[in-house]
């Protein structure tokens, strides 16, 4: 049942807020101010090395989790698609954790990836949405999502959620690697805890985004820039733009540019730049003016202090809560999600059932 909503996609993204803060519920202890992951009967302080293997949407969660577990716990982490882990012939051993992430738990790719590392000896976490799902029945330690159904084809709720699991994960191996005090572990969980009224700050800007579609409707190419953990959500929003839209969209490095895709850009091209302000916002900024200097339609999505700092002469703005910037990737999915929603409203295109496209891909 969709509600109010015109579709599957748009209802899940307003249910972001409410599923996120069930996620976290199951995660975060707010009295103690602390993270607690479900009792896994597992020493997570011996953990020296993280594979995180997933497929699409998914795999831009493990993306970021790699900025996060790395930065936090110290602990190196490789990601993979799914598709090519097995096939690289990675090395594996028994100073590993595996993690998969998947919202069906069926998806073909990550379930034989899940086989082959348990095979191999490695223990393996599950961020999983579906409970009765094949991978949820086979991992190790099963992280839950609570997103409930996740029916549109392009992952939305999923994928916030996933991020919730992920930044608790990520806290909860600081802290048993030593890595983590109780002051900033407590900072930490008060800034998970504001997630879900940030996504609500974040969904109030969806008319000003429908009101800008038409706009990027006409594009042939999007491009998406971000740094750090804004980088994944980069290739993130291109992906989603792309399924839904069936317009070419790429995700960059916001650094990359220079490197080869500046070459693309002329004053019809778009460029989604994502940047909360924090330590990364000047660089990216300055990427940024490289793309106006070449006559770039630049959306620029940041906080009140970035918007300020950025000046005029953009095509729009989206201006998020001021979050920490170790959140922001949770908060900055929304409008990433509302713009690629309404583009593809504004094409006419089948949003929840986009062409080509299924909703578990159960084939390698
Ligand atoms: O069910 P899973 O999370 O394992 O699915 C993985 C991908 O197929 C999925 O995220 C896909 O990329 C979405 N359609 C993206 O919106």
């Amino acid at each position: 049942d969709k509600g109010n909503h015109r579709h599957f996609m748009q209802k899940e993204i307003y249910e972001q807020p409410v599923v996120v803060a069930q996620t976290l519920s199951s995660y975060l202890r707010p009295v103690e101010e602390q993270v607690a992951l479900p009792d896994l009967g597992f020493d997570l302080s011996r953990i020296g090395r993280v594979a995180i293997v997933a497929c699409g949407t998914a795999s831009y969660v493990g993306a970021i989790g790699k900025y996060w577990i790395e930065q936090l716990a110290r602990v190196p982490v490789e990601v993979d698609v799914a598709s090519e882990f097995r096939y690289r012939e990675p090395v594996l051993g028994p100073d590993m954790l595996g993690l998969v992430i998947s919202q069906s738990g069926e998806t073909a790719d990550t379930l034989a990836a899940l086989r082959h590392m348990k095979a191999e000896g490695v223990t393996v976490a599950g961020i999983i949405n579906v409970p009765t799902s094949s991978m949820a029945r086979e991992v190790d330690l099963l992280l839950p999502t609570h997103a409930g159904p996740e029916i549109g084809v392009a992952s939305t709720k999923a994928f916030t959620c996933q991020l919730a699991v992920m930044a608790a994960l990520a806290v909860n191996l600081a802290r048993a690697r030593g890595r983590l005090n109780p002051a900033e572990e407590a900072e930490i969980v008060r800034q998970l805890a504001e997630v879900p009224a940030a996504m609500n700050a974040a969904l109030a800007h969806d008319a000003e985004i429908e009101a800008m579609a038409p706009t990027i409707a006409g594009a042939r190419d999007v491009l998406y820039l971000g740094r750090g953990p804004d980088y994944p959500l980069a290739l993130e929003g291109a992906l989603k733009l792309k399924e839904i839209s069936y317009i070419h969209a790429e995700g960059y490095a916001a650094g990359e540019m220079k490197h080869g895709p500046i070459a693309l850009i002329d004053d019809q091209v778009p460029v989604v730049v994502i940047a909360p302000s924090g330590p990364l916002f000047d660089k990216t900024v300055s990427n940024m003016q490289e793309v106006r200097a070449r006559g770039g339609k630049v959306v620029l999505i940041s906080d009140a202090d970035g918007l300020a700092q950025a000046g005029d002469g953009l095509l729009a703005s989206i201006e998020m809560p001021r979050v920490h910037p170790l959140i922001a990737p949770l908060v900055y999915a929304v409008p990433v999600q509302l713009l690629a929603y309404h583009v593809a409203v504004a094409k006419g295109t089948d949003v929840d059932q986009p062409r080509n496209l299924a909703k578990s891909v159960t084939v390698e």
